[in-house]
């Protein structure tokens, strides 16, 4: 069954008919050329799907579309404002916390709605907030300090 939906995704309202059984994660890479969503496990295990939907992370692989209508999405293409870096992506760079990059978006959006929340995180709250994500390079201790240091500036 198809269904007319409409949202926003970096700020650009968009409508477009979908399958109800389609994950945001389709949508968003296959219809919509947002590449920068990654697909990994598919079943909501690793992160590497994760956009902002309102504001909150979530795994778009596990997301339908139908329930994105009305909703403001943000992508990693979202995140750099006027070819400049967000503090979140430049703290990534600082300390080293890319290897192949693969789990990057996941992270930086996830570690952007920490920041923008203005709560205040202990170093086992940020690992906490974090623990939806899976890196497979294993660089865990930097990208923690990336996230330590954007919380911090
Ligand atoms: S691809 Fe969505 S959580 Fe792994
Ligand atoms: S940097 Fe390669 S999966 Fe995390």
């Amino acid at each position: 069954m198809l269904k007319k939906i409409s949202f926003t995704v970096n700020g650009i309202q968009v409508s477009l008919e979908v399958d109800v059984r389609e994950s945001l994660l389709e949508v968003l890479r296959e219809r919509l050329g947002y590449t920068g969503v990654k697909k990994g496990c598919g079943v909501g295990e690793c992160g590497a799907c994760t956009v902002l939907v309102d504001g909150t992370p979530i795994d778009s692989c596990i997301y339908l579309a139908v329930w994105a209508d009305g909703k403001d999405i943000v992508t990693i293409e979202g995140i750099a404002k006027n070819g400049e870096l967000s503090k979140v992506q430049k703290a990534f760079i600082e300390e080293g916390a890319i290897q192949c990059g693969f789990c990057t978006p996941g992270y930086v959006l996830t570690a952007t709605a920490m920041v923008e929340s203005g709560k205040k995180y202990t170093r086992e709250e940020i690992k906490r907030e974090l623990s939806g994500h899976l890196c497979r390079c294993t660089g865990y201790q930097n990208i923690i300090k990336a996230v330590e240091k954007a919380l911090a500036d």
